[in-house]
């Protein structure tokens, strides 16, 4: 539950959130600046419906700082950023772009403060749009219009290496050969990530809301699928949620049948200490800012540090792995949460650039 957005803003420790009422499209454009210690505000474009604009605030506030803890982890020049488009419901293709133009205006009036790609509910379609506003780095465009495309197959490779580095760490092995994982959503990170994880002989099963993607992966390709109701009690080695945020509750994590939670989606924690429930049930978390950086990191450094594609995996394979094994280790030495081990390493590598 969010409270109002005066409180969601006033209790938060980032630097400035701004609001943008869209009056033709009705929806609610709100840009979070969690810190630009390190660089211009940086992260994707969410677009979404939400049940109110402090809950569309709440999301954009926790949303931006998980980018600060991406970008210091992965020693690129960004601080943590991210907006959130709250629309009233489906948008034509014409109200659509009207509404991203306005938004690229938006951006391009903030004069390279604030810098951005794509998300939940936007594609590199829609960074072209947006970036003929002439709005800054406007990352993750399609490769017709220069850009390195979408940040979904690059976020996949991040997880499976975090998948490795899990199975290294519980198992004595890295291979995921043979282990049961359950994917959640089975959209641009997932449906890799499941390519990713029946290559290496993986027990794959997955959950999914959308009928046309359930029929392609059930029917199709003759994966198991588990519903949604079943997902949190379903006995598996890794669980990997690669949907929405907000997923692991009191109440998900009591029912979790799984040795270790990997996946993509941002914020996975309803609230930070829900991180102590999973290690009191002797659950392994792979905290969320580590295991999706391989996104942002990929698509910036293809396009800002002139990597290629097979040297931008190669990064974010060796970053995601040697980050979540430091993190693992860091854990259980200090008795430290995942969670907290993490920022304590993000922490480091943010000073360590600053000197
Ligand atoms: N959606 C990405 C994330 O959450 C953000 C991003 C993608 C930023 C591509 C830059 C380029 O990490």
């Amino acid at each position: 539950m969010s409270g109002a957005v005066e409180q969601v803003i006033a209790g938060w420790d980032g630097e400035d959130v701004l609001l943008r009422y869209d009056r033709p499209t009705g929806a609610w454009i709100v840009i979070a600046v969690h810190s630009m210690a390190r660089g211009p505000a940086g992260g994707g474009t969410r677009m979404k419906a939400y049940p109110s604009l402090a809950a569309t605030v709440e999301d954009a506030t926790r949303l931006a700082q998980a980018m600060t803890l991406k970008w210091a982890l992965s020693q690129l020049p960004f601080g943590g950023g991210k907006t959130v488009i709250s629309v009233p419901g489906p948008l034509d293709t014409e109200a659509r772009r009207g509404l991203l133009t306005r938004y690229g205006e938006l951006l391009a009036s903030l004069r390279g403060r604030v810098v951005t790609g794509p998300d939940v509910g936007t594609s590199p379609a829609d960074m072209d749009v947006i970036h003929t506003t002439g709005a800054p780095h406007v990352f993750a465009r399609t490769p017709a219009a220069g850009g390195a495309g979408d940040s979904g197959p690059p976020t996949a490779i991040g997880v499976f290496a975090a998948i490795e580095t899990t199975c290294e760490t519980l198992f004595g092995d890295p291979s995921p050969r043979g282990k049961s994982v359950v994917v959640q959503g089975a959209g641009s990170v997932g449906e890799r990530l499941i390519a990713l994880l029946r290559e290496a002989g993986a027990d794959v099963a997955f959950s999914e809301v959308a009928p046309q993607r359930i029929h392609h992966f059930r029917d199709g390709l003759g994966l198991r699928f588990v519903a949604p109701e079943h997902l949190w009690f379903t006995a598996c080695d890794i669980l990997a949620p690669c949907a929405l945020g907000g997923v692991l509750t009191p109440g998900t994590i009591a029912a979790l049948r799984c040795r270790a939670v990997v996946g993509s989606a941002n914020n996975q924690l309803a609230s930070p200490q829900d991180a102590a429930l999973l290690r009191d049930r002797g659950i392994l978390f792979a905290p969320d800012y580590v295991t999706s950086l391989g996104g942002s990191m990929a698509i910036v450094g293809q396009e800002m540090l002139g990597w290629s594609a097979i040297q931008a995996e190669a990064k974010v394979r060796e970053t995601v792995a040697t980050t979540l094994a430091e993190v693992y280790a860091r854990a259980e030495r200090t008795g430290q949460l995942t969670t907290e081990a993490a920022m304590a390493i993000a922490a480091e590598r943010t000073t360590a650039v600053s000197k």
